[in-house]
C-alpha cells in the first residue's frame, strides 16, 4: 500500500530522516516507535509531502507521491490525524467533522458521520461543543473522527496516545483496531506507548535518529531485548 525507499528530509541543513525504509502492507496495522526527536512525526509529515523528501521515494499504492503537493497526496485516500491533534478550536464538534469531509462527496456525508458517531458516542453528545473546551480524550476522538471523514483507505495516527489516562489509551487503541478490522482502512501508527503499538500491530519498526534500526512483528519486537530496555522499560 505505501512503500519508502531511502528517504531523506531536511530541515534547512539538518537532516531528520537518514535514509529511511519502510513498508506499509494493505489491511495492516504498522507501528513506528522511537525516542522524542528520532524523526516519527517527520516521516508522517513527509508522506503527506510537507516537508518533502529530499531524497528517495514514496510509492502509495504503487505511484510515486513523493514530489506531489500536500492536497495531491490527500486526494489519494490518505489521513492524516496529526501530532497534538490540532482541532480547530473554535469550531464546534460538528464543524470539525464537516472540515474533514471537505474533499469527499457530500452524497455520503450523513453515512460517514454515522459511523464516526458509533465509534465515538462522546461525540454525537458533544456536536454543537467548541473542539478547544473538549477534554484532551474527546479532542483526540475528534481528531481521528476527523481524519476518517474523508474516507481514508490509508490512516496516518501521530501519537494518539500522548497525554491520555490509561482507560482512555485503551478505548483509543480498540477504536483504531475496529476502524482497521471493520472499516479495513489501513493504519501507519507513530508511537512512544510501545507497549500498546506493540501489541496492537502486525509489524513494526523502530526509529533511533532518523534512521530505522529495527523492524519485526509486533510480537517480535515485544520480546526483543533492545526494544525492552530501551522503550519499555518498568514493565510497560
Ligand atoms: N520545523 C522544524 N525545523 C527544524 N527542525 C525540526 C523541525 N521539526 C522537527 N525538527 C527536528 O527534527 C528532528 C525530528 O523531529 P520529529 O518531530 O520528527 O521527532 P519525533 O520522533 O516526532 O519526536 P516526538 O516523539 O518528540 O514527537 C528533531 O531533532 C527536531 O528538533
Ligand atoms: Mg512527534
Amino acid at each position: 500500500m505505501l512503500s519508502l525507499t531511502g528517504i531523506h528530509t531536511f530541515y534547512g541543513h539538518v537532516e531528520a530522516l537518514r535514509g529511511v525504509d519502510l513498508q506499509v502492507e494493505p489491511g495492516r496495522i504498522v507501528t513506528l516507535i522511537g525516542a522524542n526527536g528520532a524523526g516519527k512525526s517527520t516521516l508522517l509529515m513527509t508522506i503527506c509531502g510537507s516537508p518533502a523528501a529530499r531524497r528517495g521515494r514514496i510509492l502509495l499504492e504503487g505511484e510515486d507521491i513523493t514530489r506531489l503537493p500536500t492536497f495531491e497526496i490527500m486526494r489519494r485516500g490518505l489521513a492524516h490525524a496529526p501530532e497534538g491533534r490540532r482541532i480547530f478550536p473554535r469550531m464546534s464538534v460538528l464543524e470539525n467533522l464537516q472540515m474533514g469531509a471537505i474533499t469527499t462527496d457530500a452524497s455520503h456525508f450523513n453515512a460517514d458521520l454515522e459511523r464516526v458517531f458509533a465509534l465515538f458516542p462522546i461525540l454525537q453528545k458533544r456536536q454543537s461543543q467548541r473542539g478547544g473546551t473538549l477534554s484532551g480524550g474527546e479532542q483526540q476522538m475528534l481528531a481521528i473522527g476527523r481524519a476518517l471523514m474523508s474516507r481514508p483507505r490509508l490512516l496516518l495516527l501521530d501519537e494518539p496516545s500522548l497525554g491520555l489516562a490509561p482507560l482512555v489509551v485503551k478505548q483509543i487503541f480498540d477504536v483504531i483496531r475496529e476502524i482497521n478490522e471493520q472499516q479495513k482502512v489501513t493504519v501507519f501508527l507513530v508511537e512512544q506507548n510501545a507497549y500498546h503499538a506493540l501489541r496492537l500491530a502486525h509489524h513494526g519498526y523502530v526509529m533511533v535518529n532518523g534512521k530505522i534500526t529495527l523492524s519485526g512483528t509486533g510480537r517480535e519486537l515485544l520480546a526483543n531485548a533492545e526494544v525492552r530496555s530501551a522503550y519499555l522499560e518498568g514493565g510497560h
